[in-house]
């Protein structure tokens, strides 16, 4: 039977990423101005995944607003709440078993980003007829993730969670593909880590002290855990460099002294007044109001978004949001309805900075 169903990720704390999702959930967070989710979305339904089930912490409703019912993406999607709030990966596959059934299925956790599609990853786990296949991909870091261990022949013989010597450079990814039954046997008998998750590592490892045919694929391309703004950033960079073509459109009357060079989309309703100056690639949402300003590279806008006298490079501005300055903005996040103004008088400068805010003056 082939793989139909998927479980993604709704969830989670995202501290690394405050103060920008103590008033936006991570998922929601845009890369190459498309919510991450949506991402992940589409790398499951071009692998085959007809029905998707997300993940929630108690009391989310945004998530619901912007994903919809699937019929987007021609799927269904379908959202859960995890009792009791985060307690790991393997605690979000477990409190989906009721949808799951006797199927086999997909996990991908979605703050994972990737530039290859999944359709190699699915035929060899349908074709080798495995319990379990592990997305893998070398890493500067693995530290920082669940390390496969081989042994002298190359066979994988356990997964380990944030090993502080790691025996080599591969970081099992947040992509898993698990036959059917095979999870939910295995998650009875394991217990929370020191850090009190359920971690999908203690899955995997199990699995194959169990014997399970545990398989591995390595992600070519590119892939990356976007658990720290750096991350976000740099996804946001490449996601924009492999953007489709035919999605940067740009009016081809500008006003005086504005002037586009590589790739650019604009939205509807945005306006560019004089002197500005758009390096691609660029995407700016609608109803964005760019004058006397330089945006680019790497830099998406957010819908309502207003930047005049200023200069952005790499970053990723999110809604409604202004900025009436000259000053240089680099490798930034702003979130939703931010105001960045001139200084009024000579001497300080005013400011109201919530909580967990990085500012570098
Ligand atoms: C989780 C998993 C880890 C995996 C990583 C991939 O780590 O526990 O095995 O390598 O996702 O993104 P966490 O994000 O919980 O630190």
């Amino acid at each position: 039977m082939k793989i139909r169903k998927a479980i993604l990720t709704g969830g989670g704390r995202a501290t690394r990423l405050q103060p920008i999702t103590t008033t936006i959930n991570k998922h929601l967070l845009p890369l190459a101005n498309k919510p991450m989710i949506f991402h992940a979305i589409e790398k499951a339904v071009n692998a085959g995944v007809t029905e998707i089930f997300i993940n929630t912490n108690p009391g989310e409703t945004e998530l619901q607003k912007m994903i919809g019912d699937g019929g987007h993406w021609g799927i269904r999607i379908t959202f859960f709440e995890q009792t009791g709030g985060p307690q790991g990966i393997a605690h979000v596959v477990n409190e989906a078993a009721k949808f799951i059934g006797s199927e086999p299925f997909m996990f991908y956790l979605s703050d994972n980003v990737l530039l290859g599609d999944l359709t190699p990853l699915f035929d060899e786990f349908h074709s080798g007829k495995y319990d379990c296949m592990l997305a893998l991909s070398s890493v500067p870091d693995p530290e920082r993730f669940g390390v496969p261990v081989f042994d002298e022949t190359g066979i994988l013989t356990d997964v380990i969670e944030k090993p502080s010597s790691p025996p080599n450079n591969f970081a099992v990814t947040g992509i898993y593909l698990y036959g059917p039954d095979v999870f939910f046997d295995a998650f009875a008998n394991i217990q929370k880590s020191p850090r009190g998750e359920y971690e999908i590592s203690s899955v995997h490892s199990l699995f194959l002290k169990q014997g399970r045919k545990v398989g591995y694929k390595e992600i070519t391309g590119w892939w990356k855990d976007t658990g720290k703004v750096d991350d976000l950033l740099i996804a946001n960079r490449l996601l924009l460099e492999k953007t489709d073509k035919s999605y940067f459109t740009y009016p081809s009357e500008l006003a005086h002294g504005a002037a586009i060079s590589g790739d650019v989309h604009i939205g509807r309703g945005s306006q560019i007044q004089e002197n500005v100056s758009i390096m691609g690639p660029v995407i700016i949402g609608e109803n964005v109001l760019l004058k006397n300003c330089v945006v680019g590279p790497h830099v998406t806008i957010g819908s309502g978004s207003e930047i005049v006298d200023a200069r952005i490079d790499d970053s990723i501005i999110l809604d409604n949001s202004s900025i009436y300055a000259d000053i240089h903005i680099t490798h930034s996040i702003i979130g939703k309805n931010v105001r960045v103004t001139k200084k009024k008088q000579e001497g300080g400068r005013s400011m109201i900075i919530g909580d967990k805010t990085s500012v570098e003056l």
